[in-house]
């Protein structure tokens, strides 16, 4: 289902039965004032709904919705199966996770479920039934929101029921037992199979012994599987009996993220939504809220996204939880609409007094309404307001950068050259001195069509299907500009070595061999001719038709090289074999971008982002301040933020932000 949001929806998870109803008038009235335009309503509501096995109580829910409907709020209404009610899991212990050692995980705190739970499966699916044959047809309703976060807290259980599911996707997977044991390459340490019930999920194993690393890859596909089966389970309950009511889950932050294959997850959602929290003791956090952001709107096919949960100020959950700085929620906010999202969500909209997440920050602070951040709170309302014009825009790249996670996965098993490979690093190195640069970039799934690209940018692929080195080679023969990072192209999909001299199925494209690996010891760094410098990784490479862009000064491989061009046909592959630093890995691409003639957005100074997003012949640029000196930025229109004219250039505060409507004398 194509998604039109229509406009800029602001709101957040509303958890009103956490309050009396006394509370709930007021709770509008200020959503009013906010501008909220979309409550995310019942996300961890099951044991209200349903206080014990079939008795529902959805009373409450008729007055919280018909409230919100006559205050012209819509509601994105949860199917409130993220955490089961106390009643299931003691009536049904095995409907609880256990973990790789054998020992269950207790309730008290929140999604504790085994996914294979029969228990647990009927009973929700029994709720999202009596929800959506209630709910369908009312005012409020804009969207379903299946489940909450799936993969967090429980991603994988490893209890005999899904031992019994794993053998039938297993089954599935590789038809007979012998099937099995080659991808496993079980000829290894005695692990050769002789019927599917001797096969196990990846249980603690003996003191460093390593469980078999395709086993453990393999659980992991399997796991993702599992609760997509889930989701889709719900989804198609909600299809049938609320056809045409769009349907999401919130994703989780990307880039930390890592229980789920999100490629498979968004080709079944109508919405992608995601959450991104930034990392307050991350210097760089806005440059990875620019990459999770790229990277949704990646998963939505370059459509319209949603940013579903964001805290409005502190979070509860890092040892130490600073609050925003005073007009970052703004800019922060419309850096996501920046990047394509048509929302902006936070949890929650009133903070708690109870529970675990009391310290949380909500859009209504506990100290109400005479503070500093609900005065930011109503003016981001407002001016999210005067952006519904972008709703339905679209962000324009000439870069795209693949990632994915079951590479992320195999990546970083165990028993591997260097623990200090890991896979997000080269991607959000990458990413950085784009975004340094001011360019626009798409994130795509190996193997995806590179059609309108002019650079593509392959960090890290590890693990890569047999399909996807085609692609990149014609990509480049066809005059594409190609950057692959090391460790890249290593192993095929069962995380078998592709042989013949790394990186395996990369290594005709770039015109290198590979030897062997000559990763650095902790805190040992090496010198690049050229000046650079760079750590962790470097690799006994010889050419193989590339020329040695720069070569090692010192190191294990000193006077080998370190970067290498290729020219291939109309195109160029390069390759860095090492984990250049900040300065020298924006060198390497602002050569790579020069001779790819990628240009920025708009030339804006350093720290200060650019995007612009489209639609037909309109264009919207969007300056975000990130620094704390005044930037101008050279532009003409209309700043649809403040409804100034601007002619030729605009100043943006320290901090602040600007949506220029480009066109016309200003
Ligand atoms: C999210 C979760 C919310 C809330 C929030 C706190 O991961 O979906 O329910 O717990 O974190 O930051």
């Amino acid at each position: 289902m194509a998604w039109e949001s229509g406009r800029i929806h602001f709101g957040g998870d509303y958890n009103p039965d956490q309050w009396p109803c006394a509370v709930w008038d007021e709770d509008r009235r200020l959503m009013g004032d906010a501008g909220v335009s979309l409550a995310s309503v019942g996300i961890f509501s099951w044991a209200h709904l349903e206080p014990a096995a079939g008795r529902y109580e959805f009373g409450w829910l008729d007055e919280v919705l018909d409230g919100l409907a006559s205050s012209g709020i819509g509601v994105d209404l949860a199917t409130a199966t993220a955490s089961p009610p106390p009643w299931l899991t003691t009536a049904h212990p095995e409907a609880l996770p256990t973990d790789r050692e054998g020992r269950r995980r207790w309730p008290g705190a929140r999604q504790a479920y085994c996914p294979s739970s029969t228990a647990w499966r009927e009973s929700g699916l029994a709720l999202v039934e009596q929800l959506a044959t209630r709910y369908a047809g009312h005012s409020s309703l804009r969207m379903w929101h299946v489940g909450n976060e799936y993969g967090c807290h429980t991603s994988r259980c490893y209890c005999d029921v899904c031992a019994a599911r794993f053998r039938v996707w297993l089954a599935d997977r590789y038809t007979d037992i012998g099937g099995l044991n080659h991808a496993w390459g079980t000829a290894f340490w005695s692990q050769r199979y002789s019927a599917w019930d001797e096969v196990l999920p990846p249980r603690i194993t003996p003191d460093g012994a390593w469980a078999n690393p395709t086993q453990q890859l393999d659980y992991r596909r399997f796991a993702s599987d599992l609760l997509l089966e889930e989701f889709v389970a719900e989804r198609d309950v909600l299809r049938r009996l609320s056809p045409g009511v769009p349907i999401t889950t919130n994703f989780m932050v990307m880039t930390r993220f890592n229980q789920l294959d999100y490629w498979a997850w968004a080709a079944e959602m109508d919405v992608v939504s995601t959450d991104y929290y930034p990392d307050f003791a991350d210097p760089h956090t806005h440059i990875e809220a620019a990459l999770c952001a790229d990277m949704t709107r990646g998963l939505a096919d370059g459509g319209p996204w949603l940013l579903m949960e964001t805290s409005p100020s502190a979070v509860n959950w890092q040892p130490r939880n600073p609050a925003r700085r005073p007009g970052a929620l703004r800019r922060d906010a419309l850096q996501q609409i920046a990047h394509g999202a048509d929302g902006f969500n936070v949890f929650q909209i009133r903070a708690s007094v109870a529970g675990a997440e009391k310290f949380h920050s909500g859009l209504i602070p506990h100290a109400g309404t005479d503070t500093r951040l609900w005065r930011e709170v109503v003016e981001l309302g407002a001016i999210l307001g005067r952006l519904e014009e972008v709703a339905g825009s679209r962000v324009e790249a000439s870069v795209a950068m693949v990632f994915d996670w079951q590479a992320w996965w195999g990546c970083e098993l165990d028993s591997h050259p260097s623990v200090d490979v890991t896979y997000p690093d080269r991607a959000r190195a990458l990413h950085r001195a784009l975004w340094e640069s001011g360019i626009a970039v798409d994130i795509v799934a190996p193997g995806a069509s590179l059609e309108g690209y002019s650079l593509v940018l392959v960090p890290t692929l590890y693990l890569v299907d047999d399909d996807v080195a085609p692609v990149l080679d014609s990509f480049v023969r066809g005059g594409g500009h190609l950057v692959v990072t090391y460790f890249s192209g290593i192993v095929d999909r069962n995380d078998h070595v592709r042989p013949g001299g790394y990186p395996g199925a990369f290594r005709d494209l770039l015109g290198v061999l590979v030897e062997e690996f000559t990763p650095l010891l902790e805190h040992e760094s090496v010198h690049l001719d050229d000046g650079g410098s760079a750590d962790v990784w470097t690799e006994d490479l010889r050419l193989a038709g590339a020329e040695a862009v720069s070569t090692y000064r010192d190191g294990p491989v000193a006077g080998k090289p370190a970067v290498t061009r290729h020219h291939v046909e109309d195109g160029v592959a390069w390759y860095i074999a090492t984990r250049t630093d900040v300065d020298t890995t924006a060198r390497v691409i602002a050569r790579v971008v020069a001779d790819a003639g990628v240009s920025p957005v708009a030339a804006a100074p350093p720290g200060v982002e650019v995007q612009r997003r489209r639609s037909g012949d309109t264009t919207w640029l969007f300056v975000l301040n990130h620094t704390d000196a005044e930037a101008t930025i050279d532009a003409t229109g209309t700043d649809i933020v403040t409804g100034s004219a601007v002619s030729a250039s605009i100043t943006v505060a320290p901090g602040g932000v600007a949506v220029v409507r480009e066109g016309g004398d200003g």
